[in-house]
């Protein structure tokens, strides 16, 4: 256990998506035990998609009860080959009877001022007083998680949904922020592989408490953080 959250090591990153698929499995139906549903967050980027693969083959999941929104979105189409909705909707959402009205799409070909406005009523109107049940998070190699980059300055408390605009690779994106994130029941942070070893151990190794990062301030203040590393990203001692 660290300051920012629990972690586990897993051998390698194909065990890794299968424990990270059976403990989104598990807080689903913990969140619909106690609750009746799951508002379940999902991240974007490649390493989640084994992730999903292996829910979608959970039977034991009652779709009818799962809410799917997005934690950020590039602002494309949602059938360009950037889209985290299309990376979602081809690994888990097209093979699991979830109701098309349960899967709450950031609209990433929307204006993105407009489309931060929208969403954030869409999840006023979600979620009421309640947190996201479950987020699931990645981390970059600059400590960025969802569309949270350390270079960008930090969103005054409020919105839920915010647009970021860059002009380099990373473009314009929507992002939840961390108002909302921070309150959610259950974070799991993804994040194998050697290309994140460095950013572990400055976001939740010895010395991560020098550091400013998006993930770190997440994973410090949520209540249930858990990161699910392989052995070639485990954070090293300092
Ligand atoms: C995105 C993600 C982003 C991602 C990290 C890690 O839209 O790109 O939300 O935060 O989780 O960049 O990406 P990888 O999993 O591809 O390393």
């Amino acid at each position: 256990m660290t300051s920012a959250g629990r972690v586990e090591v897993f051998a390698d990153a194909k065990a890794l998506a299968d424990a990270a698929a059976a403990m989104v499995a598990a807080e689903i139906s913990a969140s619909i035990d106690a609750r009746g549903r799951c508002v379940m967050a999902l991240a974007g980027g490649a390493t989640p998609r084994a992730t999903y693969q292996r829910l979608a083959a959970h039977r034991d999941v009652d779709w009818e009860r799962v809410h799917v929104v997005w934690g950020d979105e590039r602002c494309v189409p949602a059938d360009h080959p950037a889209s985290n909705y299309r990376m979602a909707r081809e690994a888990l959402l097209d093979q699991v009877p979830i109701p098309a009205t349960n899967v709450h799409r950031l609209h990433g070909e929307a204006p993105p001022p407009f489309e931060a406005i929208r969403y954030d009523a869409v999840l006023h109107g979600l979620l009421g007083t309640s947190p996201l049940d479950l987020v699931i998070l990645g981390l970059g190699a600059d400590g960025h998680t969802a569309s949270l980059f350390p270079d960008a300055a930090p969103f005054e408390p409020g919105p839920w949904v915010r647009p970021v605009v860059f002009d380099d690779a990373r473009g314009a994106r929507l992002t939840m922020t961390e108002t909302l994130l921070d309150a959610a029941r259950v974070v799991m942070f993804l994040a194998p592989g050697a290309e994140k070893a460095s950013i572990l151990s400055r976001v939740i190794g010895d010395g991560g408490e020098g550091g400013d990062w998006p993930a770190r301030r997440i994973a410090t203040r949520a209540a249930d953080v858990r990161w699910l590393v392989d052995r070639e990203a485990r954070p090293q001692p300092s």
